[in-house]
């Protein structure tokens, strides 16, 4: 969906396609630089970072394994409680392997911080984080993440794979929400 087609729902368009894209190409060449020498298996967490997963794989030059966790995280309306259950786990075994996780979004980073801890034990050779978009509160809590697309304001965003009540997630930039749309 094109951000013009319901450009009535934003206030604010943060990221357009263009700069999505442009932004992913340098976060992949970045990696392949990175991972030199080394498979990686990039974990995409359900269902947000699908989109991230399908640009940043192809933006690499490298080869790449895809698997997918999908996760429920407990909380009040839009903020997370690190309560985290998993929904679906990976089919891959991950011991000895280089992953990388493809995040959507890192907002206070309490996801994470439970999924992190989890992978961690199934012993990989290396674990590191890619998020596309990341919340100042993340910082706070000194989430330690190797790859950021964008750093962006604490407020609610939508598009690029995040949705609000389900929609907006197949939109191909990220807006910040009309009050008239939530309220
Ligand atoms: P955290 O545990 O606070 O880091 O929350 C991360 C999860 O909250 C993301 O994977 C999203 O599902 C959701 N989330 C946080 N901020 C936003 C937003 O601005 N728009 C849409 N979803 C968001």
């Amino acid at each position: 969906m094109d951000l013009e087609h319901v450009s009535d729902d934003f206030t604010r368009v943060l990221y357009t396609e263009a700069d999505i894209e442009r932004r992913l190409q340098e976060l992949g060449a970045q990696i392949d630089q990175d991972y030199d020498g080394k498979e990686l298996l990039l974990i995409g967490v359900l269902n947000g970072a699908v989109m991230v997963m399908a640009d940043l794989s192809r933006a690499m030059n490298s080869h790449c394994h895809m698997d997918w966790m999908a996760i429920s995280s407990y909380g009040s309306g839009t903020k997370s409680s690190g309560v985290v259950r998993i929904l679906k786990d990976l089919n891959t075994d991950i011991s000895e392997r280089h992953v990388l996780v493809v995040e959507d979004i890192i907002d206070t980073g309490l996801t994470l911080s439970y999924l992190l801890s989890n992978l961690a034990s199934r012993g990989p050779a290396s674990l590191e984080i890619m998020t596309m978009f990341r919340k100042p509160e993340a910082l706070e809590n000194r989430v330690d993440v190797r790859y950021v697309g964008f750093d962006i304001p604490n407020e609610f965003v939508v598009g690029y794979g995040l949705d609000f009540g389900g929609r907006y997630r197949n939109l191909k930039g990220v807006a910040t929400l009309a009050p008239h749309v939530y309220s």
